[in-house]
């Protein structure tokens, strides 16, 4: 394997099989360690620029104390704080930026610009540039989401019954990366991962082919139904989650009417609930998983989420500490 340092962290669909794998090692390692209170100081003095576009709880404490505890700092930066707002281009943030720190890190999911501006951040940076999710992917939270599943299932995922759905929420449209980019990981593990969403929430069908072709290469596989339940019957883990409806990318253009659209739309699956009858069709030691922030009684019901038995999801929120300092200890300190 080569050295990973400088390497940009945009997709995990960038990153070779061993290299994850390398990723995940670290992670565990780096989790055991912080239970021993061990210290490290390996980014001392080194600078991690944070830009959110959206707000977060999890992507951004994660990194800012992560590199606090390699011995670095972070900047938290948002638009308004900086050039951005006066339309300062990526390329001249990116050049200035990786003049004077060590690393770059954005959350933009603006639907067909997010992935375009990390992109270009990384064309012109000449340190690593990390994403803190986009309008595609969302690497940081998939490595917790596989983390958590090693811990909870042993390191080898082949065969695993996962199944993601969409789920009904009125608090913001979330952003569909989530989904995305868990197809197309959990498909590399080997697992059987099946996709339940109402027909006008479809995923984009090009990272379909592309998640078929990785169930195809590690033995897995994918399929998709249109019924909350029957994505449910005898999965092992779940993840109900909202995802927005501008899958459509090409009427991007007529965003008012893709708005209209989509709350009309929701408002039809208001019944795609996480609930304990749901549950109880899945396998009898079925787990329950969310990124977060989750709408409670819209997406879940409380019964389920804070079920000890089934929801492990403040294990998966803790994860997105030890994968983002693996993420950081790789790209930043060449481990
Ligand atoms: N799951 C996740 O990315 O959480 P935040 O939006 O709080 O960062």
């Amino acid at each position: 394997m080569k050295n990973l340092k400088g390497k940009h962290f945009i997709t995990t669909e960038d990153w070779a099989k061993d290299e994850i794998d390398h990723l995940l090692d670290l992670s565990f390692d780096l989790k055991e360690k912080k239970k021993k209170g061990e210290v490290s100081d390996l980014l001392k003095n080194q600078t991690l620029f944070m830009l959110f576009f959206e707000q977060s709880t999890r992507t951004r404490n994660s990194m800012g104390c992560g590199i606090t505890q390699f011995g670095g700092n972070s900047h938290d930066l948002t638009p308004d704080k900086v050039q951005i707002s006066h339309g300062e281009t990526a390329k001249d943030t990116a050049i200035v930026l990786s003049r004077m720190g060590h690393a770059i890190a954005c959350r933009c999911c603006f639907y067909n610009k997010g992935n375009q501006y990390l992109n270009e951040l990384a064309q012109w940076s000449t340190v690593p540039v990390m994403s803190l999710q986009d309008d595609l992917y969302h690497p940081m939270q998939c490595m917790a989401d596989v983390m958590v599943l090693q811990e909870k299932f042993g390191k080898n995922l082949k065969g695993l019954k996962m199944t993601i759905s969409w789920a009904y929420a009125e608090s913001h449209a979330k952003p569909i990366s989530v989904p995305l980019e868990q197809m197309l990981f959990f498909t590399r593990f080997g697992m059987n991962v099946t996709i339940a969403h109402p027909k006008e929430f479809p995923l984009l069908p090009a990272m379909i082919n592309k998640a078929n072709a990785n169930a195809k290469e590690s033995g897995g596989s994918l399929r998709f139904v249109n019924d909350m339940d029957e994505g449910f019957k005898g999965a092992q883990v779940v993840i109900p989650k909202n995802w927005g409806g501008f899958a459509n990318f090409n009427k991007w253009e007529d965003s008012q009417t893709q708005w209209a659209e989509m709350k009309e739309n929701l408002s039809k699956y208001k019944s795609w609930i996480c609930d304990e009858r749901r549950m109880k069709l899945a396998g009898p030691d079925v787990k329950y998983m969310h990124a977060l922030p989750a709408d409670r009684g819209k997406e879940v019901t409380d019964a389920v989420i804070d079920n000890e038995k089934w929801s492990i999801i403040y294990d998966e929120a803790e994860n997105r500490l030890h994968t983002a300092k693996a993420v950081m200890a790789a790209t930043m300190g060449g481990m």
